[in-house]
């Protein structure tokens, strides 16, 4: 039976390229469902998928709001009836010191980092118990493990999205269903646009270079419906999120140092 994937965040960056590999890899054995703001982009993402020949639904929503969720899920019950797998990843940052962040810009990386994040996940995760399988892949970050200054608010929502997804687990995995974070450090996307988190990514090109979105999206592919807990991207960024487990105080500084330079 044909699987029915949603994908937030699907105009752009990661979530653009987790559903292309979704569509090359498994072709018509899946029906995508892809969800944001931006219509053009969106449909663009739709068109490109649809000429490889699987089923795409385009859906509009502004996962920062509470009644957009709740009208996104009213949505896939009536068109699915199962919802097998879910890329839970629409995200934003703005990436200053905490106290040049507007209040607007802070309300919307809580908004949409962990209020819609958490929606999601959640009405997802309920459906899945029901029909008793299914998995939730998270995109945290790497900034969800570790702390820099100018990512105050980021590093505080993608910490809180790990906790629930990591909890959540703990509270589905008795149903059958599969939760795993996903935790990038840079990688080379629309994230870094000068209208959005507003940060120079040279600085922390030689420590950590930026990965392409597409090797993000090969790794999600790779561990769909797997029991995996969580992954990082590049792998080796497992050793640095560890480090900074065992050596908070020296990692702090040694990443403020990063940040300064
Ligand atoms: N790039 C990185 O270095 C990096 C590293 C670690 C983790 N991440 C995480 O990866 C995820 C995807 O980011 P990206 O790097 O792919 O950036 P991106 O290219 O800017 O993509 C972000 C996606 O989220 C959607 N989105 C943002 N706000 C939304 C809202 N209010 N409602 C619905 N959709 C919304 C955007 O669509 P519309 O604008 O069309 O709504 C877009 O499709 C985020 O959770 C981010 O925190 C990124």
């Amino acid at each position: 039976m044909q699987k029915n994937i949603l994908i937030t965040g699907a105009s752009s960056g990661i979530g653009k390229a987790v559903a292309l590999e979704f569509a090359k890899k498994d072709g018509a054995k899946n029906h995508l469902i892809l969800v944001a703001r931006n219509q053009e982009k969106l449909e663009k993402v739709a068109a490109e998928i649809k000429q490889l020949g699987v089923e795409v639904t385009t859906i509009l929503a502004d996962l920062g709001k509470k009644t957009d969720i709740a009208e996104l899920f009213t949505k896939i019950e009536k068109q699915c009836s199962t919802l097998d797998l879910v890329f839970n990843n629409a995200g934003l940052g703005f990436v200053k010191p905490a106290i040049d962040l507007t209040d607007d810009e802070v309300e919307q990386i809580i908004d949409v980092n962990i209020k819609g994040m958490t929606l999601v996940g959640k009405k997802a995760a309920a459906i899945m118990v029901k029909q008793g399988h299914g998995h939730i892949i998270f995109t945290s970050s790497l900034a969800g493990y570790v702390l820099l200054p100018t990512w105050s608010v980021y590093c505080a929502s993608k910490w809180a999205i790990t906790a629930f997804a990591n909890v959540l687990r703990q509270e589905v995995a008795s149903a059958g269903v599969k939760i795993t974070t996903v935790h990038p450090g840079p990688v080379q996307t629309e994230f870094f646009d000068p209208n959005k988190a507003n940060v120079d990514l040279s600085a922390s090109e030689k420590t950590m270079p930026a990965i392409p979105s597409e090797e993000v999206a090969k790794a999600v592919y790779e561990v769909a419906y797997t029991d995996t807990k969580r992954i990082f991207n590049p792998p080796k960024l497992a050793m640095f999120a560890e480090a900074f487990r065992l050596f908070p105080n020296m990692m702090q500084k040694m990443m403020s140092k990063l940040v300064k330079e």
